[in-house]
């Protein structure tokens, strides 16, 4: 089921996001399922200004969701280093009880370690971005919605999406690590963001598609608590009744 909240910027995304995280990060014990990408980038700002007013972060542990293949832990680009510079550094979380899934090494083994702690500390709250073409992690258009923790060819859509965070579009790699969408719906509530025209077609897809493979994010009508926090321009394709 989606509650679905739009706001006229990206600020307003960001402050409504936040909100819904601070919430759960209060409760004793918590797992956060994290995601990268420019849109939760403000709601993790505002997350590191919470901590130095006094929210804590030492109860929690993390699962992001997906992880370049090839790029070390140290890479500029890692997934790993994005929440490391946006989050990670700046609270008191235990760097142990970070998870992400290696993009090096035998893949196979990182897949199946990854998913064994998936589904031994479901998620209390996973956020998520979207693609423009629906997917969600990195869960191409096409992927199971039986899939657990699998490596995937990334579409050239999507290296070109996220050909602005790297010098050039060759070096955006062509294969990742994600979370299946299998462990996406594990989670107990699930925090969606997503701001900017690009993203118009794949959110109404997600509300009033059919759900099917084609369209990953159209899954997420099956969960019974997703939360959906959007500017105007990613509902400006919505319905209105
Ligand atoms: C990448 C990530 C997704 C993210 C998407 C949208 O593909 N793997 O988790 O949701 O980008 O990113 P952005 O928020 O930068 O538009």
């Amino acid at each position: 089921m989606f509650k679905v909240f739009v706001f006229d910027d990206y600020e307003g995304v960001s402050q409504k996001a936040f909100e819904v995280m601070q919430e759960v990060i209060k409760q004793e014990k918590v797992t956060l399922g994290l995601a990268t990408g420019s849109s939760p980038v403000g709601l993790y700002k505002r997350l590191v200004e919470a901590h130095k007013k006094g929210l804590s972060f030492k109860h929690i542990q993390t699962f992001n969701l997906d992880e370049y293949v090839g790029l070390s832990k140290n890479h500029d680009q890692s997934y790993y280093n994005f929440m490391f510079e946006h989050l990670f550094k700046h609270v008191d979380v235990n760097l142990n009880k970070v998870h992400l899934p290696k993009g090096e090494g035998s893949l196979e083994d990182v897949a199946s370690e990854y998913e064994d702690m998936l589904q031994k500390n479901p998620q209390d709250i996973q956020l998520l971005g979207i693609g423009s073409n629906g997917h969600i992690g990195f869960n191409e258009p096409g992927t199971s919605f039986d899939s657990t923790v699998h490596v995937v060819r990334l579409r050239d859509e999507t290296r070109q999406d996220n050909a602005r965070f790297f010098d050039s579009i060759d070096e955006v790699p062509h294969f990742a690590i994600t979370m299946g969408i299998k462990d996406i719906l594990r989670a107990k509530k699930i925090l969606l963001v997503a701001s900017g025209q690009n993203k118009a077609m794949a959110i109404k897809e997600m509300l009033e598609g059919k759900i099917r493979e084609e369209v990953p994010c159209t899954i997420l009508q099956n969960h019974p608590d997703v939360v959906v926090v959007l500017d105007k321009a990613a509902a400006s394709l919505i319905k209105h009744d």
